[in-house]
């Protein structure tokens, strides 16, 4: 059977773009794997979060995950700050990590330029706590979006090396994960790049439907096309890949044609986007809300999680102090 892992940063609510690239794979993957999902609640610590709200970010992205469907009874759900084998095996990656590579790392170099006041350590070596993450369960498969892509090559290099420089084969290679094989970018609605809790052009599961409203109307367009067939601009060939994720495949041909033929009104689109969303978000706000009242309920998610991740974590961490060679005197 296949390990599978993936995690999330609690520094935000779940947005779309995390639903689509990441939780709804892992969803379906739960039944049939051995699956761990966590929380990174280290790596959210890069940015320097207080106290109050570290705090409120895990519980707020604990309850979004067990809305959308991760059954703890099935799957393994923790937070990273519970496993302490994880920052273990963390400081002995970063013996095998180098500086030069992960200076390079699209990730690293976009973080300089957003916050150039704070470029700290942990920014560097934040693919190394992705690999540990990842190695610490020895996991197969990893579904995110593609954002995520490098830090998955990352932990591929880092799992051969390890391999190679004591002549195991204890780490598989992990690999990025998406079951329509292309891995997934779902855009913001500002007609740049993609949807992120930093970039605020997130649609979010826990939004009220007439914030949704709002933000969608909102979105940038263009003045309409003039060319039949004419190839679509990222604003509106943004809307359409929000489209292909939460509405039935009717609609997105309708719109698809009306654009084609010149005969679409962006106003009908967005309405229509809108109400698709919210079909899609408002029971899984309900169950959140539902959740997240539910104190005893997330104990018992997290104390389960912590005992079994822990288990599996201590299995890895004790075989890598042995390859490595540390020895009981
Ligand atoms: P994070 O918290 O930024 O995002 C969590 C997951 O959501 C995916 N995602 C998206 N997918 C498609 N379109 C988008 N617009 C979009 N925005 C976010 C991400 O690809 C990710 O899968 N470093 C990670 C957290 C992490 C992790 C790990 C993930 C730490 N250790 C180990 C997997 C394995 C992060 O910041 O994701």
């Amino acid at each position: 059977m296949e390990t599978v892992l993936s995690g999330i940063r609690p520094t935000g609510n779940l947005h779309l773009g995390n639903y689509f690239g990441a939780v709804k794979n892992f969803v379906k993957m739960q039944h049939k794997n051995k699956c761990f999902f966590f929380i990174a609640d280290y790596h959210s610590l890069t940015t320097h979060p207080t106290p109050a709200d570290l705090h409120e970010g895990v519980k707020n992205v604990l309850a979004e995950y067990l809305a959308c469907g991760l059954d703890p009874d099935v799957a393994t759900i923790y937070i990273q700050s519970d496993i302490p084998e994880i920052p273990e095996l963390y400081l002995l990656l970063n013996m095998i990590a180098y500086k030069g590579e992960l200076e390079r790392t699209a990730s690293f170099k976009e973080k300089i330029r957003k916050q150039p006041e704070n470029v700290n350590a942990g920014l560097l070596t934040y693919p190394v706590l992705m690999a540990a993450d990842i190695l610490i369960h020895r996991s197969h498969k990893v579904p995110v979006g593609k954002d995520q892509e490098q830090h998955l090559e990352m932990a591929r290099k880092i799992a051969r090396r390890f391999n190679s420089m004591f002549k195991t084969d204890w780490f598989p290679e992990p690999k990025a994960y998406n079951f329509g094989e292309e891995l997934i970018k779902i855009p913001g609605l500002d007609g740049s790049g993609k949807m992120g809790k930093s970039e605020g052009n997130g649609i979010y599961l826990i939004e009220e439907p007439k914030s949704i409203r709002k933000k969608i109307m909102r979105a940038v367009t263009d003045s309409g096309p003039t060319e039949k067939n004419q190839t679509m601009p990222d604003s509106i060939q943004n809307l359409f890949t929000i489209m292909n994720a939460v509405s039935e495949q009717e609609t997105i041909d309708f719109f698809r044609d009306k654009y084609n033929n010149c005969e679409i009104r962006y106003g009908d689109l967005k309405k229509q986007l809108a109400e698709d969303v919210i079909n899609f978000t408002e029971p899984i706000r309900e169950k959140i809300l539902e959740i997240k009242s539910d104190s005893a309920y997330l104990q018992r998610v997290v104390n389960q999680g912590a005992e079994q991740a822990r288990e599996s974590a201590k299995k890895t961490i004790d075989e890598v102090r042995r390859i490595i060679g540390f020895k009981p005197f």
